[in-house]
């Protein structure tokens, strides 16, 4: 549907009515008058000026950047990354065939994942990706069987586990001993030695993700030197890379707190791997979707609390974000039209049967009124891909907003949707 071209991401703009939040300057309400709510959407300008930020901070230092489809992996998404220039990391062989329909080659393609089964990775070292990060000695024995029965070299990169606290959500921190990912350094570091001896493997990666919205640099920044350093290590053993794998991890702003700046984050990461003259692969995915996408839904009802505060009950919850119920995480949550802030106190909950099923606690917003629009910002990561059907309700509808136009990208589920896998 065609509408005029406006400012990028989500503003407040003058459309029908005055101030109302506007995606590329495509009202919201129009598109949820038109699809229906709850619905998510995107703008594709943001998706991309996040891309290119991340891109061009590396200021000609090799690199190549593997968006985190476990972020959000909506086909038409992976498409407008593959059209930018990105690659991929999957976290499951589910990612990888979605990668491989949005076009990207396996040459494109880095595996991560802490579990995975014989048959991902059957399948995986069959199609020959740039590289299965691997998480246990027992995985790369398993990757090496499969490579020699089926007369292929599976190329590895060993994701070692750095033990260095994140200070992120415990839920999303990956990088302490205690966590289940990857390989003790010292491990790794006797595992690698091991690589020479076997002519199904080439190791071409050292591997570390420590976490996810990590909003201080000096763990990525520490992240970074042992992997450099470890790189360094397996040179001077005989064992050259091809690259780093620095993971992914960087914060956003969800509560408008600062955030490192991207280019911060990048001159760190360039500054720890430089002396090892080795490109970076980075595998960002909430930096680059979380902005680019707002989920809408409409307000079915309002009824006391306590004495000053009162429930607004809307037509999405954990069911279509689980990060409040999951992490405690906080979105802004806004009226789509007019103002953004007011002075009545609303616990902001979904309609699903359980207490956790809250979206946004003691929050001062205007008036609402059933019928109105709320937009919960900042959900385009970790939104969508982990909805779920909970009291049989439907996956929620995708709109991409691009270039002054929308189109929906993934239309709303039906029960039919759902039934037609049961008997
Ligand atoms: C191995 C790996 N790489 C990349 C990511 C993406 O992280 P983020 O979305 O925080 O950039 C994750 C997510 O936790 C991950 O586990």
């Amino acid at each position: 549907m065609a509408q005029r071209a406006g400012p990028a991401g989500f503003t407040r703009q003058p459309v029908e009515h005055a101030h109302d939040l506007a995606c590329d300057g495509v009202s919201l309400a129009s598109i949820a008058a038109a699809e229906g709510t709850p619905i998510y959407v995107y703008s594709a300008r943001t998706l991309r000026d996040r891309y290119r930020e991340i891109d061009g901070a590396f200021a000609g230092y090799p690199h190549a950047l593997h968006y985190a489809l476990k972020a959000n992996s909506t086909l038409a998404i992976a498409r407008l990354l593959r059209e930018l220039g990105s690659a991929v990391d999957a976290n499951s062989v589910w990612e990888i065939e979605v990668a491989r329909r949005a076009g990207f080659e396996p040459s494109q393609i880095v595996f991560t994942g802490v579990g995975k089964s014989p048959d991902e990775l059957e399948r995986a070292v069959a199609m020959g990706l740039k590289a299965i990060n691997v998480e246990s000695a027992g995985e790369l024995a398993r990757i090496e069987a499969i490579a020699a029965r089926l007369g292929h070299v599976a190329r590895v990169a060993v994701r070692f586990n750095p033990d260095i606290d994140a200070k992120s959500h415990p839920h999303i921190s990956t990088g302490l001993k205690i966590n289940k990912f990857g390989v003790p350094l010292d491990d790794a570091r006797a595992l690698a030695q091991t690589l020479p001896g076997r002519p199904a493997l080439k190791l071409v990666a050292v591997h570390v993700h420590v976490g996810s919205q990590i909003t201080s640099l000096d763990p990525l920044r520490r992240a970074a030197a042992v992997a450099a350093d470890f790189s360094i290590d397996l040179r001077e053993q005989g064992l050259p890379l091809e690259y780093i794998d620095l993971g992914g991890g960087l914060g956003v702003s969800y509560d408008g707190a600062g955030v490192p700046a991207v280019s911060d984050y990048v001159s760190a990461l360039v500054g720890e791997v430089r002396r090892t003259s080795l490109p970076i692969v980075l595998e960002p995915g909430r930096a680059i979707a979380a902005p680019a996408g707002v989920l809408v839904a409409r307000v079915i009802d309002v009824k006391p609390r306590t004495a000053s505060s009162h429930f607004v009950i809307i037509d999405a919850g954990m069911t279509e974000l689980i990060r409040p119920a999951l992490y405690n995480a906080f979105h802004r949550i806004e009226p789509v039209s007019g103002p953004e802030a007011g002075d009545c106190q609303y616990e902001i909950v979904g309609p699903v049967c359980e207490s956790s099923d809250v979206v946004g606690r003691d929050r001062r917003l205007p008036r609402l009124a059933a019928g109105d629009l709320v937009a919960i910002r900042d959900a385009g990561a970790y939104g969508s891909v982990m909805a779920s059907n909970y009291n049989r309700r439907p996956l929620p509808a995708e709109v991409l907003v691009d270039d002054g136009t929308w189109r929906v990208i993934r239309r709303r589920q039906t029960v039919d949707d759902q039934l037609v896998l049961e008997t």
